[in-house]
């Protein structure tokens, strides 16, 4: 039996946590000085951008617009602040991008900044995916059927033949080899 919506997400969620742990202790390497190259910076921030940016939150918006026409928000799934937290951690990513290279060659500023962008995506993230996990999944597995069920389906559909064959199995490689070399 193909697994429901809620439990697709909730398994994305172990991945995305996989990430989140890789990107911490990435940037904790460079605080104790262990010089950690820009190339690694770069991918890691790369991989959490296409995974959970453009992948997971992408998927999660269509959710969200289902379960808002479900009457969510009204009965206390803070649809619209997760919507905007999905936009703000997109942002935050961007900063962490833009001081890479001057964090790799040392740079006393930038790696604060990079750290401090970085603990705040983290934390920000881990207590999105929970509050998700606490309101939006289950209300999703207690409501969703029928029309809004299908139209959940078909926008994912569309996601997916808009990013092509082989997009996540690549990036899921792409994260597996990372975390194989570290
Ligand atoms: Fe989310
Ligand atoms: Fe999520």
């Amino acid at each position: 039996m193909k697994p429901s919506p809620s439990t697709v997400f909730e398994q994305e969620h172990v991945r995305v946590r996989r990430l989140l742990e890789f990107l911490h202790k990435t940037v904790e390497r460079l605080h104790s000085g262990d010089g950690v190259r820009s190339d690694e910076l770069n991918e890691i921030l790369e991989l959490v951008h296409q995974y959970v940016d453009r992948y997971h939150h992408a998927r999660e918006d269509s959710l969200f617009d289902v379960l808002q026409a479900l009457g969510a928000e009204s009965k206390g799934v803070p649809l619209a602040r997760l919507g905007q937290e999905h936009d703000r951690l997109r942002s935050m990513i961007g900063v962490a991008r833009s001081h890479v290279e001057d964090a790799a060659r040392g740079d006393g500023g930038a790696i604060a900044t990079l750290e401090h962008v970085v603990r705040e995506y983290c934390s920000l993230s881990r207590s999105h995916l929970d509050e998700e996990e606490r309101s939006v999944f289950p209300f999703a597995e207690r409501c969703l059927e029928g029309k809004g069920l299908e139209e959940l389906e078909a926008a994912l559909a569309a996601d997916e033949a808009a990013r092509g064959e082989g997009w996540l199995e690549d990036l899921v490689r792409r994260q597996e080899r990372l975390e194989e070399l570290s």
